[in-house]
């Protein structure tokens, strides 16, 4: 079978790529026999890759194409493929590869303008083995679209990406059975980890092409707007919008994720969460944009509540979304009789158990 280069303009949607396609830092952004869709040529034209590899008849129907959402799954997990691979090296007493780390906020960024598939991917996300890596790029994407919502530029939604992926490196130094440690740690434990911001800071502090903001954001992701946070306890503007931004996008991540030990809550009830606990603790204008703009996502999906009535979310009150209004057939679903168990079809994101779904913030 000839093997033809063929430039991505003139790719048909459907086309299989023979060999592997890779950015000009040689992240792979396709695998051989990928299918294109017209995403995925748009993507590629906004990176600069020019052609790809094809044999000439290798084409399919359009109904078997990649879609945009499995798109934003090949990143996510090329992703979390990386930075593995970036704190092995560095727990191994490995330079921190800053390079990578760039490539990867490129890959990420493709994203950008795909909020609805990349909520759809990590909410759908269910790799509670490989917590540590997974948690850094979830938490890079999610601080990728709050800086997005805030209407930031480019290159500082870029710059808030790498704080993203590299705000937890301080955690390769603290042993893994504090780390993974299920339930509440003990007071010395709970010292040990909250180093990690240190520890992360004191890793990238002398490399000159690391920004000043984003080491700020390694350091401060864990402090607090009301002074309750950690390692300084500095508050309010004393903390980096950027430090702001991972904050919020970590806790998030954290309270929705399963983790080996409990099951991640669903969406709502982290929305209450926040406006209970995090209230007071977290930049209220970064809080109210992140949760503003994300529980509009959530409209469509199907629900199931605690009392076994099923429904799907019609609307969501911007100012009131922890209520959002869900149909069953013709008939509203009062939510005072019931609280929402688990969101979206297939998904097993439960309401908090009272004793396997502690929120700490300290973490
Ligand atoms: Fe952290």
């Amino acid at each position: 079978m000839p093997r033809i280069r063929m430039l991505v303009s003139q790719c048909e949607v459907g086309t299989i790529i023979s060999e592997d396609v890779r950015s000009y830092q040689g992240i792979t952004l396709l695998t051989k026999d990928s299918i294109l869709n017209q995403y995925i040529i748009d993507r590629l034209t906004e990176m600069g890759i020019s052609y790809v590899w094809t044999n000439s008849s290798d084409h399919v129907e359009a109904d078997l194409k990649l879609t945009n959402k499995e798109l934003v799954e090949v990143s996510h997990e090329e992703a979390v493929l990386v930075v593995k691979q970036v704190l092995r090296d560095l727990s191994t007493g490995g330079k921190l590869n800053y390079h990578k780390i760039t490539q990867l906020s490129e890959l990420v960024y493709v994203s950008v303008n795909d909020s609805v598939n990349v909520i759809k991917c990590l909410n759908d996300i269910r790799d509670k083995d490989e917590y540590t890596y997974t948690h850094c790029v979830n938490v890079a994407f999610y601080s990728m679209l709050i800086a997005k919502w805030l209407s930031l530029p480019k290159a500082e939604i870029e710059e808030i990406i790498q704080a993203g992926l590299m705000h937890d490196i301080g955690k390769v130094l603290i042993p893994d059975e504090i780390l993974n440690k299920p339930g509440k740690l003990l007071e010395l434990e709970l010292d040990i980890m909250q180093r990690h911001s240190l520890i992360g800071y004191h890793c990238i502090k002398n490399i000159t092409e690391i920004s000043d903001s984003i080491k700020e954001a390694v350091l401060s992701h864990h402090e607090r707007v009301d002074g309750s946070g950690y390692p300084y306890g500095i508050r309010g503007d004393q903390i980096d919008l950027y430090a702001k931004i991972i904050a919020i996008a970590d806790v998030y991540d954290a309270m929705t994720q399963d983790r080996v030990y409990k099951k991640g809550v669903n969406p709502f009830v982290a929305f209450e969460m926040f406006l209970t606990l995090g209230l007071g603790t977290f930049d209220i204008d970064v809080l109210n944009v992140f949760l503003k703009n994300l529980a509009v996502n959530f409209t469509g999906l199907n629900v199931i509540l605690e009392n076994g009535e099923h429904g799907e979310i019609v609307y969501i009150p911007p100012y009131e979304i922890t209520k959002p209004i869900i149909l069953n057939g013709s008939n509203f679903i009062d939510l005072s009789r019931s609280r929402i168990k688990s969101v979206g079809a297939g998904t097993s994101k439960t309401l908090c158990k009272e004793d396997s779904c502690n929120y700490q913030i300290a973490h």
